[in-house]
């Protein structure tokens, strides 16, 4: 299996080429605007691998996607959560799909709360074994933190219902076994996470389980108290972001 980090460290964002060598396929995951789709094209084919799947984890309202940019100059479709509402054709993702790239296998889970359409992709290489080697949490589940529900509709009750799928979503993440990495979309400061996000970009499921103050209670109401208890300011221009990243064409500034 090959495996590629791409940041921008001022947003604090990762995205991710996950390939196969014997096939020559890759899958680029969460692309970032500001890197732009040839850094994409150009990075795969430095790895001598041609890309076959361009998927987001979630519809994001913090940062412009570089999918739609990488999709047009692939002839490819964006693959995404069934759930999201954008206007362009796009591949549906399910829970229980799966990506595959030779022996590299990509599952979808479904894994909402931060946003209805949150999905993580459980990454195994079954030519080394069946089970799964990382995940791909999206804003699931973060190094430190869980992703926050307010950024879709921040209505009150609409956060606490989010808040509760977040609950259920990341106790979910903890079936994964301990070894398992965990690469999440953010890390440091981003705003789509709460006070406790690590700046370090990568961890695993059984450090986060011993160690991630939002996963050591297993009541859900009071996770859910805590969540909103530890909500930043929402990042600048959140609607308009996730709108544009819909393709709604409404105009962002940055
Ligand atoms: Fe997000």
């Amino acid at each position: 299996m090959i495996w590629n980090v791409l940041q921008d460290p001022t947003l604090g964002c990762n995205s991710y080429i996950v390939g196969d060598e014997m096939s020559g396929t890759a899958l680029v995951v969460d692309p970032l605007g500001v890197l732009g789709a040839e850094t994409y094209i150009m990075a795969a084919q430095d790895l001598g691998l041609s890309i076959a799947y361009v998927a987001e984890t979630h519809v994001h309202a913090d940062h412009m996607s570089a999918a739609g940019e990488l999709v047009a100059a692939l002839g490819l479709k964006v693959s995404l959560s069934h759930r999201a509402p954008a206007s362009f054709p796009f591949n549906p993702l399910h829970e229980g799909d799966t990506l595959t790239m030779g022996p590299v296998a990509v599952d979808v889970w479904e894994t909402p709360g931060h946003t209805p359409d949150s999905i993580s992709f459980v990454v195994r290489d079954t030519l080394r074994g069946s089970e799964p080697w990382l995940v791909m949490s999206g804003d699931s589940l973060f190094v430190g933190d869980v992703g926050r529900p307010d950024l879709v509709d921040a209505t009150p009750d609409k956060v606490q219902a989010a808040a509760l799928d977040q609950f259920r979503s990341v106790h979910r993440l903890m079936e994964l076994p301990d070894f398992t990495e965990l690469h999440p979309a953010h890390y440091g400061s981003s705003p789509c996470g709460g006070l406790f996000m690590s700046k370090k970009p990568a961890s695993t499921i059984g450090y986060e389980r011993r160690h991630n103050r939002m996963l050591q209670t297993a009541n859900a109401m009071e996770f859910v108290d805590q969540q909103l208890k530890l909500l930043k300011p929402p990042p600048e221009e959140a609607a308009a972001l996730r709108a544009q990243n819909l393709g709604y064409g409404v105009a962002v500034a940055r």
